[in-house]
This record gives structure tokens, sequence and C-alpha cells, in this order.
């Protein structure tokens, strides 16, 4: 696994992100460390290849719970063993095999993880001649991912810290070495983006600011020939008449910026082009919040982690074509110098907006880094922001909403959300919605809607009215919004994470990418 200069917890900008996994894929032989076990629901004892190298006395203890139905292979389930003359197990329940789906499989992965001890060790052998290619892969995809904790600021001393790093033994038939190998290879490299995601989303706001993030930006772009990273600063927002990214961060003393990264950038476009929120704090501004769970509005760049986290995923698995990523970056505070409600600000397309609410903020800065893409020869448009508190009213934290100009990239989206087990629901883009936002008496645009129904949807409708119009100057470029207000964080059904942020949609955005159907 690369170890490159942006695996960066907050603290320290050199070290390699997430926890790493050395993983060595082999035919059945003998088994170092913990045996790890996955078992369908009903399954018999192990066959003679299964057991390959497992001590005598171990594998006459998993025969037993097997037999005795001790274990029977729930879903969920898992059952810890130890040998009376040494080794160890973890079995790992699949539950019933006609009932199997890739996020069952992904979450028993993560579940050896989740249960994982100090006396299990940190070299692992995973054993299972009853799995597919596909299916053994998406089981240690969930291992991996699951793999991280953000440690960065306990001051533990090093021997209380379990951080060292595990070491994976799977085992298979030889046929399948192959083919394991390299999708492993490349999960990993992809998680590499979830975990950076994760890493930015849990960094604290007084470390994680708008020009720091651009900081990690430029020092990443640094190491990789094929990427271009361009900062837009406070200065040249200004006067670049990006009103929108300058009225919500003026009242910082952190200074907004707009991060403009290029993958491939000598490849010929129009390309994909994925645009995140990044509010690093959201107080609210002089709209001030309400103090419960304000600290979680540290996680209001999770839009902006996502692109930064995907970018990276993208250079780790090689991808050759060109992509954009712009990451509207701010700090919303109230001070003496911050947007007030009443405020009619410019943004970059020209439209006026009229400021109602300064905690509406999300959908200002997007304003200014939709119109941006207009520019930049894109082929679609997608973005990402923890946009408004009524989308996790709408769907909870099981899926992230949807709004589209374009069934055929709405489609795309929310087939590629289901492909990787990161849900994208179709939400209405309703005229009605548009007209509601269009309707202030001293302005193009309002940022609030006329009360508190269809929040999400009025969020919007906001922002269509700044995309920008394709080379035909007629019909608006593709462009889809997704809320993850409720999956970038908070999620007690998101077995892939321990705490914090989740790094949403770094997969599924690398799927859709790559994939291209
Ligand atoms: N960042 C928030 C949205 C949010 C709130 C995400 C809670 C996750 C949890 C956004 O900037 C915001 O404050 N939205 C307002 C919009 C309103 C003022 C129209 C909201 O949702 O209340
Ligand atoms: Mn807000
Ligand atoms: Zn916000």
């Amino acid at each position: 696994m690369s170890k490159d200069a942006v695996g960066f917890k907050c603290l320290n900008t050199s070290e390699s992100n997430g926890e790493t996994m050395r993983i060595n894929v082999n035919q059945n032989e003998n088994v170092n460390g913990t045996l790890i076990l996955p078992f369908w629901q009903g399954s018999g004892a192990l066959s003679d290849e299964e057991s390959t190298g497992i001590h005598r006395a171990l594998k006459k203890q998993i025969d037993t719970v097997i037999e005795d139905q001790d274990f029977k292979g729930k879903l969920g389930s898992t059952m810890t063993l130890r040998g009376t003359e040494g080794g160890k197990a973890i079995l790992v329940g699949l539950g019933k095999k006609d009932e199997a789906s890739t996020e069952k499989m992904r979450n028993a992965g993560a579940s050896v993880i989740s249960m994982r001890k100090a006396s299990h060790g940190t070299e692992l052998s995973l054993r299972s001649n009853d799995l597919s290619a596909d299916e053994l892969s998406i089981f240690v995809e969930g291992m991996m991912l699951r793999n991280y904790d953000y440690d960065e600021y306990i001051t533990v001393t090093d021997e209380d810290k379990d951080d060292s790093e595990i070491s994976l033994e799977v085992t298979c038939s030889e046929e399948m070495i192959e083919s394991v190998t390299h999708s492993i290879q490349r999960m990993q490299q992809i998680t590499s983006g979830v975990h950076l995601a994760r890493d930015l989303g849990n960094c604290p706001p007084n470390d994680l600011y708008p020009m720091a993030y651009a900081q990690k930006a430029l020092d990443w772009a640094k190491n990789h020939d094929h990427v271009n990273v361009n900062i837009i600063t406070y200065e040249e927002a200004l006067s670049q008449g990006m009103g929108g990214l300058v009225g919500v961060g003026m009242g910082s003393e952190r200074k907004p910026c707009m991060v403009i990264f290029e993958i491939n950038p000598n490849q010929p476009g129009p390309s994909p082009c994925i645009i995140g929120k990044g509010i690093t704090f959201d107080t609210g501004g002089i709209s001030i919040k309400p103090s419960p769970k304000m600290d979680e509005m540290k996680y209001d760049m999770h839009g902006s982690a996502t692109v930064f986290g995907l970018m990276k995923a993208l250079v780790e698995t090689g991808w050759s074509e060109r992509v954009i990523g712009i990451a509207c970056m701010a700090e919303n505070m109230p001070s003496a110098n911050a947007q007030r409600p009443g405020d009619v600000i410019k943004t970059y397309s020209g439209k006026t907006v009229e400021v109602l609410n300064t905690d509406a903020e999300g959908r200002l800065v997007l304003a200014d880094g939709l119109w941006k893409s207009g520019e930049l020869n894109v082929e679609y448009i997608i973005d990402l922001a923890t946009l408004t508190g009524a989308v996790v009213v709408a769907l909870g934290h099981e899926a992230s909403g949807m709004w589209t100009n374009d069934e055929t990239l709405g489609n795309r989206l929310h087939q590629a959300g289901k492909d990787c087990d990161e849900l994208i629901w179709p939400m209405p883009l309703l005229t009605q919605f548009e007209k509601e936002m269009t309707d202030s008496k001293i302005a193009d645009v309002r940022n609030l809607g006329a009360g508190r129904a269809g929040g999400s949807n009025t969020a919007a409708a906001f922002l269509k009215q700044f995309v920008p119009n394709g080379p035909d100057g007629e019909k608006q470029i593709p462009w889809a919004h997704l809320d993850i207000a409720g999956t970038a964080w908070g999620a007690s059904s998101n077995k892939l994470v321990n705490h914090g942020a989740t790094g949403i949609h770094v997969r599924t955005l690398h799927h859709l990418i790559t994939n291209g159907n």
C-alpha cells in the first residue's frame, strides 16, 4: 500500500491515514495468528481442504461448536475460540446463503475488526473455501473500511495504543488467487480515499480551516505528476466577484477559499466535476444555531472531504481520464464583519441573493462553485453537501437525498449508490420550489424558503438557479445534488465506521466515474 504525503491526520501531516493492513493472498497453508472463519448459517463442519494447517486442538473446538449448534452462523454473530493447545479463531456468521448480499458480506468483514481485541493479536488468517472470489474480496473490503480509528489527538503512551499494523493472510483456492489479489488491491486503494475523507471530516475545526484544507490539497498534488490543485484565495474570490463564498466566509478570521482539483489535466474533456460544500465550522453565523450538538458542525465540510478522498481514490487506482473537483471552503462565524440577515449579495453568476438566514450558508458557497464549474469544460456536475437538517427528517441516516435536472445522471447515481451499498434516494426538484426561491421582493433569489415545509427541496431548487448552461448556451449541464447531512456521520446502522465521519460516497463516485455506465 502506498504511503504518500496525503495520508494525514490533523496533527501529523506526514503520517499515513487510516490504519494500514498488510494483506497477502495465498493457497491454504499453515495458519498464522488468529484464524478468521466466515460461516454460512447452517453449513456443517470444515472440509479437509479448509482444515489445512489448522492446529488439531483448535479444529476440534471448531467442529464441536458447529456440531453442537453453539455457533449457527447467524448474520451478525461472532464467536472467539481458543484451542486447548493454542491457536485462536474468530467465527463469523454470514446468515443464510440464499439471502446473501454484498452489504451483509461487507458488514460481516467489518464485524471482525469491531470485535477484535488486543488478545487476538495483529496477525490474522482469513480462511474460506466456501466463498466466491467476489464474496471473499468484499468481506476483506469490510475489514479494511472498518479498520479505522481517529485517535490523532489522544495522548496515551505508545504501549497503551493498539495502533500496530494488522497483517492479514487471505487463503483461497489457487484459481481464485489472482482475481482476489487484484480486487483487494483495488479496494485498498479506494479505501485509502475513504479514510482520507474521514480524517478530514473528523479533524477538529480549530485545526481544519479553509486554508488548512487548501494547503493539504497542495501538499498532496506536489507528490503526483498528473494532479493540479489551484486555490482561489479570499482576495481573488473578492476581486472575481464570488459574493457567495465571500459573504459566508468574511465573518471569520480564517478566510474562505475555493480549491480546484484537476486529475489528468492533459486529457481531453468534457469531464465529470464533483463539488463539495466545505464549511469547516457552521455556527449559523448571525442567525446563530442553538448550542446542543453544535460541535457536530465540524462535519459540515464533509462534501469537500468526499471530494478530496475521491481525488485520492482515483489517483491511487490509476484512473487516467480527466476529472475535476471543487471544494467551496469557508467558516461560518458571527462577528463584527459577518454578513447579516437582510444583506443582498451578488454571486459569481451575477445573480443577486437576499440572505434571509445566514445559517442557510451552504447553498451560497455552492452557488459560486457551481457557476465556476461552467468555465472548466465539464460533462456533468455532482455536488455533495451537508445541506439541510430537513433531509435527516425525511430519510434518516439511511440514504442521501438526490435532486437532479437530468434523469439519466440521476439513474446512474442511484444505481451506483445501490452497487456500493451507499444508498442515494431520488427527491423532487419541482418548479413550485423554484418559484418559492425566486420570488424575493428585492433580489433575484432568496436563500430561505417561505416556510419550513420541504426544506431540502427548496435548498435544491436554490442550487439549480446556479447550474451553468452547456456549450450550446441553452440547456443546463446535467447536474445532481446530494444532500449528505444524514449520511456523513451519526448513522448507527453504518457498520463500516466506529464513530464520526463516514467518508460517504467516495466509493459510489469512484464507481460511477470509473465504470462509466
Ligand atoms: N449545515 C446545516 C445543515 C445541517 C444541520 C446538517 C444539522 C446536519 C445536521 C446547514 O447549513 C443549515 O444550517 N441548514 C439550515 C437551513 C435553514 C436555515 C433553511 C437547517 O437545516 O436548519
Ligand atoms: Mn448552516
Ligand atoms: Zn451548514
